[in-house]
């Protein structure tokens, strides 16, 4: 049976004569992609909107056309395309687990995002479940939930756990759940997820992790950091298929009715229906996305070699935009924790005098490059961040970014701003 997510031969691993191996650094579709300016030129993109909507990765999209001949249904078929389809997809799920470190047992769920995780977990709480959640939150995981206890954003990462405790140990008898992003998708701040989940488990609680803006830039270990639910999002991760997972423990995911009912989800179906007994089947119901479940498994088999060297070169570009910015004085990055916090490629500011669609419209229309401004869908985050309600601008980095698009985009601020 061939298999689907070996790595292309186009991008081999390259050995210097010397012995040392060098691998090229994973590519993106896209990257130069040639869009126009005002006054006529077509200029390359500089996307800073990787935190939204990630390119492809070349070999997700390779990984795709090689999956393509073999499409056919998953767990429905008897014949060969069927097979190799099946058991891609599959394969897919255990890439999926190894890529998150997840305990063997774990389900490991296919949605469509980020959102969807977390409307799926909400689903299948328990009745009664006591959840806490940080009003920082972005909306996926501050959302779904009927009820919870919404503390306000943290002045640091030491209150965040003394927060978390408090509220958890006010929590009524039964079961409890701390809901926390691993990144900020507005700060690109990095959160305390190991401690917080010593916070949850000492107070009886489960945690869960919106790790859609971590997994692009870092390795996650959800056992070694003893996380009970991790989601993300395949279009973040340069794999925009349209699939997301909600990965962790299958006990309630098992006992909660499916997320949605038909076929796939059924054992058996007569005068009563049984329900599929594994998390998987039972909330995977009708045809699920192969090719977006392949996507993102190509694309965290692409990464994982790679961590130790993205990691580096992002920390430096972001190093040099952050710094860029700095020496403009009408910029003013937004920060929950001050400039020394850890943080990953993800940068929001505002500039005085000017309303963020103003800025980004600008940046788009005279220099090629694209940013997201708003509040990205972390309104109550944004607000308390700037004191008012007022939209931001947000520059999120990734595989794709060079040094000359950071430069652009600092010597277009400046420029905007001595207008
Ligand atoms: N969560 C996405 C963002 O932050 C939509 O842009």
């Amino acid at each position: 049976m061939p298999t689907l997510l070996a790595r292309s031969p186009i991008t081999p691993a390259v050995t210097r004569p010397e012995g040392v191996r060098v691998r090229p650094l994973p590519r993106v579709i896209g990257a130069d992609v040639p869009v126009p300016v005002r006054d006529g030129r077509r200029v390359p993109y500089a996307n800073f909107d990787y935190a939204a909507s990630a390119p492809c990765l070349e070999a997700v999209h390779e990984a795709v056309t090689r999956a393509l001949p073999y499409y056919s249904s998953v767990h429905r078929g008897a014949g060969y395309a069927s097979q190799v389809t099946t058991a891609a997809y599959e394969d897919a799920r255990e890439t999926v687990r190894s890529f998150l470190g997840a305990w063997r047992r774990s389900a490991v769920v296919f949605t469509r995002n980020t959102t969807d995780s977390m409307n799926l977990l909400a689903h299948a709480v328990p009745a009664g479940t006591s959840v806490v959640v940080f009003e920082s939150e972005h909306h996926a995981s501050l959302l779904p939930w009927k009820r919870a206890v919404r503390l306000p954003a943290p002045a640091t990462p030491a209150e965040a756990l003394s927060a978390a405790d408090r509220a958890l140990r006010g929590c009524p008898i039964g079961s409890r759940l701390l809901v926390v992003t691993a990144a900020s998708n507005v700060t690109g701040e990095l959160w305390p997820i190991e401690e917080l989940a010593h916070v949850a488990h000492r107070n009886g609680a489960r945690i869960a992790v919106d790790a859609a803006q971590l997994v692009p830039h870092r390795p996650l270990d959800m056992t070694a950091l003893g996380l009970d639910y991790v989601a993300f999002s395949g279009h973040k991760l340069y794999a925009p298929f349209g699939a997301g997972v909600l990965a962790g423990r299958a006990d309630w995911l098992r006992a909660a009715e499916p997320y949605l009912r038909g076929g796939g989800a059924s054992a058996s179906v007569g005068e009563t229906t049984r329900w599929a007994p594994s998390a998987e089947q039972r909330h995977e119901a009708g045809s699920p996305n192969v090719l977006g479940a392949l996507a993102l498994a190509a694309a965290c088999e692409t990464l994982s070699p790679d961590w130790d060297e993205l990691a580096a070169r992002e920390e430096a570009l972001v190093a040099r935009l952050r710094l860029g910015l700095a020496t403009l004085p009408h910029v003013r990055e937004l920060t929950l924790w001050g400039e020394r916090a850890p943080r990953v490629g993800i940068v929001s500011f505002t500039v005085d005098g000017w309303n963020a669609r103003d800025v980004a419209l600008t940046l788009s229309d005279e220099h090629g490059v694209g940013v997201r401004d708003g509040k990205f869908c972390a309104h109550p985050f944004v607000r308390h961040l700037l004191g008012e309600d007022r939209s931001a601008v947000r520059a999120s980095i990734g595989i794709g970014t060079d040094e000359e698009h950071i430069d652009r985009l600092l010597t277009a601020l400046a420029a905007l701003t001595a207008r």
